[in-house]
């Protein structure tokens, strides 16, 4: 990590590593007098508002399986603890798929048109898994594809990071090394797949707030530019877990830790049970660990939860491809 910049963000050299864990996005056009307006008859369109925008949010698992493979919540077996309330999601404009949707109207020059967006949830909602961001990453391409809009794969992207740094990435998925602010991507040709269990934590905590305390943290020490994350890489490239295990290291970790302490028991919990590496995940709250092997990640996930130290717990395997449309079935 490097010290902010004159933009407010710093730079970083960061891996990212897609999961499977997924959102369903479903885009539905609908007719514009069906959405209420100001007076209860339908939408104004204006120029500022050329579309107009619903959102419906469903909870875990409320969403049928589109694979075997994606089945949205996770790996299944280990899996713990109480569904994350859905009613947290924004559904209005602070709502990223909303801005998504806004952003592919104004790009492709949609106007009059009203969408219904279904946000269904396999991602921890508030849990700084990024599921916003992917949620974003697929509104983008529902929208695309409702329109007919045809955006290239560079415009999508270019939208993407104005969404945020974080949704580039599940556009595409995989493994990548982000720079820049964490939007800038290229990809990482590694091998192996990779057992994680996540431990979700009561409440959120707030991204801004944490490289705030990072600052504040490295205040008075010369940092010229973000760490490299060469070790990481070459684990990666070896495809042995127990050497990515190792490299794992976060910049904001001990920022996380300052504002919530109980994080630093939660890594030590998952390491004396047999993790072979453990991390804030991002800006936290959610801690990862990589186990051996899936059935290391079953037994880990289990006596994470048994320990009570985590408001839920997760498992899920990558790395696993980025978002892509599921067409709608015309039957149903
Ligand atoms: O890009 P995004 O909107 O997700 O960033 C949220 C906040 O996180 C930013 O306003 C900034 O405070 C912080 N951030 C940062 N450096 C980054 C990414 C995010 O300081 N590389």
């Amino acid at each position: 990590m490097g010290p902010r910049r004159p933009d407010g963000y710093h730079e970083v050299t960061t891996i990212l590593q897609a999961v499977a864990l997924y959102d369903d996005i479903t885009a539905t056009s609908v007719p514009p007098e069906s959405l209420s307006g100001p007076e209860g008859a339908g939408p104004v369109f204006t120029d500022e508002d050329p579309i107009a925008v619903t959102v419906g949010v469903a909870g875990e698992g409320a969403r049928p399986a589109t694979s075997d493979d994606a089945d949205g919540a996770g790996d299944g077996p280990g899996d713990t603890g109480a569904e994350p309330s859905v009613s947290v999601v924004p559904t209005g404009k602070d709502n990223l798929a909303v801005r998504a949707a806004y952003l592919v109207a104004e790009a492709a020059g949609i106007r009059g048109e009203a969408v219904h967006l279904t946000l269904s949830k396999g991602i921890p909602v508030a849990a700084g898994m990024a599921g916003g961001s992917a949620d974003a990453a697929a509104a983008l391409l529902a929208c695309d594809t409702l329109w007919g809009a045809g955006l290239d794969r560079e415009t999508l992207v270019a939208l993407a990071a104005k969404l945020g740094s974080d949704v580039p990435f599940p556009l595409t998925g995989g493994t990548a090394l982000g720079t820049g602010r964490g939007e800038q991507l290229t990809d990482v040709l590694g091998r192996g797949e990779y057992h994680w269990v996540f431990a979700l934590a009561d409440g959120g905590l707030s991204t801004p707030a944490v490289y705030g305390e990072f600052d504040r943290l490295s205040e008075g020490r010369l940092r010229t530019g973000p760490t490299p994350a060469d070790a990481a890489l070459s684990a990666l490239r070896s495809g042995d877990p127990a050497e990515l295990g190792a490299a794992l290291v976060n910049d904001l970790q001990p920022a996380a830790l300052r504002l919530r302490p109980s994080l630093r028991r939660v890594l030590e919990s998952g390491l004396e049970l047999g993790a072979i590496g453990a991390i804030v995940s991002g800006s936290g709250p959610t801690c990862a660990f990589l186990a051996r092997d899936a059935a290391a990640s079953v037994s880990l996930a289990a006596s994470l939860a048994g320990m009570g130290v985590a408001r839920a717990v997760r498992r899920a395997h990558g790395p696993v491809a980025g978002a892509r449309v599921i067409p709608a079935d015309p039957a149903g």
